[in-house]
């Protein structure tokens, strides 16, 4: 069929697919145990549904300004200079449908043909699509395990060329887990404000931080720095409201005014019932967040252990999110084979990492009870002593 060029040459999400998958074996009654999950198990806090439902109620059941309501703006404008010090009005702030939406419009508004984008390896699979989307060029730069997958300074100052429009952040990140520390954001901001290119941060799980350390937004760390980024999150992760689909993207006005505009000729508003329900969560959800993130803390630690006791393995301790990126080099199995083998002969799913950009990796979702946990390594263990 003669489709745009356009979409011919995006690929569909292979996490999104993968876990469809995982879902139909178990509702066939395959005795399957999933690690492919890119979201909490947890339901969302009773406290939020019932904002939702009141909302219902009473009616608001209407359009809403297609930015999101004044008063969930105002209320994330809030959350960003209490939880982030970062100062953005309401009228930078557009509510979409997910940190997604939230992220393909901020690309759609900045990237144009020939414009690069650079992207840390492992990445998010989303964002060299939406970049491809957008005719734009991703250019990648290699991380490693050894570094904690953080990028080291000279190797993005290389990257950087005269077409360098905006380069992606991901802390924490989705798939390995790494946290950037505060230092190593400060080099790269001076980089950016160098060479006059735009920081997309996407800080979906900031609020998914273990060991006691903190989140650090990179565009708290000085006002130029803040000019030049544009800062993303949303209620998927830290509220477990991956349904609701509820994200921001808080930017330098002209960026947020053109954001907008996009969103009013696509989807117009976020739900609005469900904004009701993200309001409530900003407001007074604080104590789930922290039981939460303990539950991952605890499950993180449950699995890091158990993985690095299987020979062959070899797992990176995630700070933050909740995901184990494991190497699997020494198997000697592609991503794809050791993912579609180990669903096959072991029934349990996770994800490859050649989906993230690193073929000698998986990612092991730990958003799953401990006995879940226990039960599905001790089938990997088992599994990788017969091939
Ligand atoms: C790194 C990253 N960014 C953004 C998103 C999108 O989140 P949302 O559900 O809010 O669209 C995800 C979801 O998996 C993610 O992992």
């Amino acid at each position: 069929m003669n489709l745009a060029k356009r979409i011919q040459k995006v690929n569909p999400s292979l996490t999104l697919a993968i876990e469809a998958k995982a879902k139909r074996l178990k509702q066939e009654g395959v005795d399957l145990i999933s690690f492919s999950a890119g979201e909490p198990d947890f339901d969302t806090p009773g406290i939020i549904k019932q904002a939702a439902i009141d909302s219902l109620e009473k009616g608001f059941t209407k359009y809403t300004p297609a930015s999101g309501t004044l008063e969930l703006r105002k209320a994330i404008s809030e959350k960003l200079t209490r939880d982030n010090q970062l100062s953005y009005a309401p009228e930078q702030i557009v509510v979409s449908c997910g940190a997604k939406h939230a992220l393909y419009n901020v690309i759609q508004t900045l990237i144009g043909e020939g414009d690069e984008v650079i992207i840390l390896s492992p990445y998010w699979l989303s964002y060299p699509e939406m970049v491809t989307l957008a005719g734009g060029r991703s250019v990648i730069l290699q991380t490693k395990l050894e570094d904690g997958y953080c990028p080291s300074v000279p190797a993005l100052e290389k990257r950087v060329t005269p077409k360098t429009k905006l380069l992606i952040l991901n802390s924490p990140s989705n798939p390995t887990g790494a946290v950037i520390p505060k230092e190593l954001l400060e080099k790269i901001a001076q980089i950016a404000k160098q060479r006059s290119f735009f920081i997309l941060s996407d800080e979906i799980y900031e609020k998914l931080i273990f060991d006691g350390k903190t989140h650090c937004s990179i565009g708290s760390l000085d006002e130029q720095t803040l000019a030049q980024t544009i800062t993303v999150g949303g209620a998927s992760k830290a509220y477990a409201m991956t349904g609701w689909r509820l994200g921001f993207s808080a930017s330098p006005k002209p960026i947020a005014e053109a954001c907008a505009s996009l969103q009013s000729h696509s989807t117009s508003n976020p739900t609005s019932f469900a904004q009701a329900g993200y309001l409530e969560a900003l407001k007074s959800a604080e104590a789930e967040v922290i039981n939460m993130r303990s539950a991952f803390e605890k499950r993180r630690d449950l699995m890091f252990r158990l993985v690095s006791g299987i020979r062959g393995l070899k797992a990176f301790k995630p700070s933050g999110a909740f995901y184990l990126f494991i190497n699997i080099s020494e198997t000697r199995l592609t991503s794809l084979q050791f993912s579609e083998r180990l669903l096959d002969e072991a029934k349990v799913a996770v994800v490859p990492g050649i989906a993230f950009g690193d073929d000698h990796a998986i990612r092991a979702s730990f958003a799953t009870s401990e006995p879940l946990i226990e039960a599905g390594v001790a089938r990997i263990r088992e599994w990788l002593k017969k091939i």
